[in-house]
């Protein structure tokens, strides 16, 4: 039997990404559109297992679609991965009269959910919240759209002072397991070369290609690497390694770190925040839970939590051909 809704919590955790406060806004108003009540829990899974909860209504999200960050901080909660920890959150979500979650975060957010749910049957809806595109289930992710757009930006401001000094930069972004910002980033910027977790380009074909780009002409270029690339070298063994083979030319590394979850969302990312917040509301009112909301050719569609966290989330490989082509 359908358990009537009266009350949704909704929170962030995991690392945070830029929209995430459209989201909760997006939960918020459609609980107030449906006349269910809406609290906040800050600080994740963690708030939970402290009772750190406040009820929210409309004007509790007023002005925050724009801001980067979450309203409701974020955290990584070692305590909710063991029984005891996942016992007090649920101590507290009784005590609140909560009837159903609302989770915004990436896989380690949702594993979290699925356990929750397994132990206490707790109803759950999961939105993808991570600036690493890494979830499946969905095309984009919130915060994606907005970090790619920061690190092109930032790459663009690079190959203006690599070009004026005639200088090989390493970049790194963000993307531990993933490459979409990397590959995507690396295109929409015009990076020479391109290192991400999914492929093993091979260090000797990456100095080739670099030796080629010298001998056509260019007197400067840029490597992009994701964080997690799989050459076994950090970014500063990639630019030591190369300028063992290359010593005619001068290497800077620029790590461009944490600046890529901050700043302001982008329309998309508000846009996508807004759509996937209304339809985790209705699913719950729906009676659904263990889904994830994502978008797939323009359309809100649903995954199960478990495939979220399980399926293998693929680059699109015909980008690194269509980088190979452009940048000769
Ligand atoms: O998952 C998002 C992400 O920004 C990754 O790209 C990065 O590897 C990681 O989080 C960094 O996490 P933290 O902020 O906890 O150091």
């Amino acid at each position: 039997m359908k358990r009537r809704i009266k009350k949704i919590a909704v929170m962030t955790s995991g690392g945070d990404a830029p929209g995430m406060n459209a989201a909760i806004r997006a939960v918020v108003r459609t609980c107030v559109y449906y006349r269910i009540e809406c609290v906040g829990i800050f600080r994740g899974y963690q708030g939970l297992i402290e009772g750190d909860i406040e009820p929210m209504n409309a004007r509790s999200v007023s002005h925050i679609v724009q801001k980067g960050g979450t309203i409701l901080k974020s955290a990584r909660s070692s305590e909710f991965r063991t029984e005891e920890g996942r016992k007090k959150a649920y101590e507290n979500f009784k005590k609140y009269n909560i009837d159903a979650l609302v989770v915004i975060g990436g896989d380690g957010s949702f594993t979290g959910g699925v356990v929750f749910n397994k132990e206490y049957n707790v109803p759950i809806i999961g939105i993808p919240g991570t600036i690493d595109n890494d979830i499946y289930g969905t095309s984009h992710t919130i915060g994606y759209d907005t970090a790619l757009n920061t690190a092109m930006e930032a790459i663009d401001k690079i190959r203006d002072t690599a070009s004026s000094h005639k200088r090989l930069f390493f970049v790194e972004v963000m993307g531990r397991d993933a490459g979409f910002i990397a590959l995507n980033a690396g295109i929409g910027a015009g990076a020479e070369e391109i290192l991400i977790p999914e492929e093993d380009l091979g260090l000797d074909r990456m100095l080739e290609s670099l030796k080629r780009s010298r001998r056509s002409g260019k007197s400067s270029s840029i490597v992009v690497v994701a964080e997690g690339d799989k050459s076994g070298k950090n970014v500063y063994e990639l630019a030591n390694y190369v300028e063992q083979n290359m010593p005619e030319y001068d290497i800077r590394v620029s790590i461009l770190g944490h600046i890529q979850r901050g700043g302001s969302p982008s329309c998309f990312d508000r846009v996508l925040a807004s759509r996937l917040g209304v339809r985790a509301v209705e699913l719950l009112i729906d009676g659904e839970s263990n889904l994830m909301v994502g978008l797939n050719n323009d359309v809100i569609t649903t995954t199960s939590l478990e495939k979220a966290i399980k399926g293998q989330c693929v680059v699109n490989k015909e980008l690194i051909r269509v980088s190979d082509i452009v940048t000769v």
